[in-house]
């Protein structure tokens, strides 16, 4: 049994709260926004506290705090009341001590992109330009701003509209859709880590679209409801993907070494289920032709 610590929100100080705010829910992904002042003056920061919302119409939404620091809103939301166009970027590994430079809250008017030694590219659309070198680059216009209270550490929910997308060709698979394992994008987790997203630590998963596509806990063969060699993360592979065969599951002896088979079957885990099932009844002396 896991057991937990429990935590009130309001029992702590903002300073003693964010860590956990940003320490719990991770990985998050990066938007690496790019506005302009009302001189037109660039503006380049980053906002973990983002996401996509909605995919037609096209909405992202980031949320800049009232500043911990100063009780005042940060540079990128004055900016959108002056200039309410923007672009998100995702932030490759390249750039990502790059980005690190822009995040400093320097006085309003400071260019982070000169600062950061950043190349950028005029945009189609909206008027602040992407920086160059980052593999997604969204133009958006504000659609909405809704502020979550005006206390140091209050989020200021900005929601845009995507009216471009730019997806560097590097990244694209032969579809032409974006591959994430081209992308090599870094995503933000709690205190200073990051993680980067490298081949090796992805996997697939297709989504059932009928409860058919999935095998029940009680059709899983005893052995593997027991296994102390499968991990729970194995065991949800094999159920969620059911074999043509899985009837026969039943009706097979138990298997003479368990142990030994559960090790092989990990070896398929979690890229080739239906292989794993295939072993396993073949192991189990399955007739499946
Ligand atoms: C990776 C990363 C993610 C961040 N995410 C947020 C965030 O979601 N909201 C926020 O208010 N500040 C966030 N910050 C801090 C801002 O980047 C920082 O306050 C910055 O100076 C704001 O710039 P601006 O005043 O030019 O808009 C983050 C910093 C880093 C390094």
């Amino acid at each position: 049994m896991m057991r937990y610590k429990s935590i009130d929100p309001n029992a702590f100080s903002l300073a003693e709260w964010h860590p956990y705010m940003i320490g719990s829910v991770i990985p998050r992904p990066i938007a690496w926004v790019m506005t302009l002042d009302g001189r037109g003056r660039r503006n380049l920061a980053p906002f973990s506290y983002f996401n996509v919302f909605s995919s037609k119409p096209p909405v992202a939404a980031f949320s800049p705090s009232t500043s911990a620091r100063t009780g005042q809103r940060k540079d990128t939301h004055t900016n959108l009341l002056e200039v309410p166009e923007c672009v998100i970027h995702l932030v490759p590994y390249a750039l990502a001590a790059r980005m690190n430079i822009t995040t400093g809250e320097y006085p309003h008017g400071v260019d982070e992109v000169t600062l950061a030694g950043l190349e950028t590219l005029p945009s189609e659309v909206v008027r602040p330009p992407r920086v160059a070198g980052t593999p997604v680059q969204m133009e958006a216009r504000l659609r909405q701003i809704l502020s979550l209270g005006d206390t140091p550490g209050a989020g200021q929910l900005i929601l845009v509209e995507i009216v471009r997308l730019h997806l560097a060709e590097s990244i694209l698979d032969e579809k032409g859709l974006p591959d994430p394992r081209r992308m090599d994008v870094i995503a933000r987790l709690g205190g200073f880590w990051y993680v980067r997203l490298e081949p090796q630590s992805l996997f697939w998963m297709k989504q059932p679209r009928n409860p058919a596509e999935v095998l029940t806990w009680a059709e899983l063969p005893e052995d593997l409801q027991r296994s102390s060699v499968l991990t729970a993360a194995e065991i949800g592979h094999l159920l969620a993907h059911r074999p043509p065969f899985a009837e026969r599951l039943r009706h097979l002896l138990p298997p003479k070494d368990p142990l030994a088979l559960h090790q092989k079957l990990k070896t398929f885990l979690p890229h080739d289920p239906l292989g794993a099932w295939q072993y396993y009844l073949q192991s189990c002396g399955g007739d499946f032709s």
